[in-house]
């Protein structure tokens, strides 16, 4: 992208700014994620480029981002859609040196990296609905993709893709992945910048991810307990063909919910393969 790409741009959704890779290389310019930026105005799921690119042999640290998805993909086989230009669609490359059950440890540093950005860039407050989501009150502000491969037991590479609803009108659009869905501007009234955003959301997820490799990860799991939805409620877990209720106590090391059913039998749920819903919708 030519550094004098034009900041603003006229769009369906009204006037909206531009990604501007400069301007996020210059916010990134000391960090791991800064390094090897993949930008396309469009593209088919930043996800799929993420893992193209993880098998061609990027570097961990790779981001993808892009303006809009033409193929955006949410969990469990879902589509996400998002209009152009107005949300964060980005994917983040890794290869972490860690068991394949630790791999969700990095969902909920990303998920706090994202709900810390918001906050601090919007003063607006969520809380994450585990296992990949971000919410404000029972609306849903942004989720999260995991996908990993697997060698000699190990995690080869991971990819995290984050959509974010940012200067997205949420009443105007039909048929938006997980809806109900909100946005940040839907609940300040005010337009915020993707570029500033990216940047503070990947400095905060460089950190978490330093501590969770660095015997650190105490703090960060303490504080994905303290935002999270779910704890003390009753959920539904739904996995393939099996159900379980009881009451969710708490979000583990490794991103695992830990739940008691009505027997007192806990029950360790892995992140990947399971939907959870709150018996009684979040107020
Ligand atoms: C979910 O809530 O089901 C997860 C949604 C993840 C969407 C993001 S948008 C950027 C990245 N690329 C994709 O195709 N999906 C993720």
């Amino acid at each position: 992208m030519p550094s004098d790409h034009p900041r603003w741009t006229e769009t369906e959704n009204g006037k909206q700014e531009v990604l501007n890779l400069d301007l996020i290389k210059s916010g990134l310019s000391s960090s791991l994620f800064g390094v090897n930026i993949v930008y396309h105005t469009a593209l088919g799921s930043t996800n799929d480029l993420a893992k193209d690119l993880a098998l061609r042999g990027a570097p961990e640290g790779t981001v993808v981002v892009t303006e809009e998805q033409t193929a955006g993909k949410g969990r469990r086989g879902r589509s996400w859609l998002a209009p152009s230009k107005t949300n964060l669609l980005f994917s983040i490359l890794l290869r972490p040196a860690l068991s394949p059950n630790r791999v969700f440890s990095l969902t909920m540093a990303l998920a706090l990296a994202a709900l810390e950005a918001i906050e601090g860039e919007t003063g607006l407050s969520c809380m994450i609905k585990w296992p990949n989501d971000l919410y404000v009150g029972r609306r849903k502000l942004g989720g999260i993709l995991t996908e990993f491969s697997i060698k000699d037991e190990q995690v080869d590479w991971v990819v995290l893709g984050l959509g974010l609803n940012v200067n997205w009108c949420p009443e105007q659009e039909k048929g938006v992945s997980g809806f109900p869905a909100t946005s940040i501007l839907a609940e300040t009234r005010q337009r915020f910048s993707r570029n500033e955003m990216l940047v503070q959301i990947l400095k905060r997820f460089e950190s978490h991810h330093e501590r969770l490799f660095s015997g650190g990860g105490g703090d960060l799991y303490r504080k994905w307990n303290e935002y999270s939805l779910v704890l003390g409620k009753e959920v539904v877990i739904e996995a393939e063909d099996k159900r379980t209720t009881g009451k969710a106590v708490r979000i583990d090391e490794n991103g695992a919910l830990i739940l008691e059913d009505g027997s007192g039998r806990v029950h360790v749920i892995t992140h990947g393969e399971v939907s959870l819903r709150l018996s009684s919708p979040p107020s």
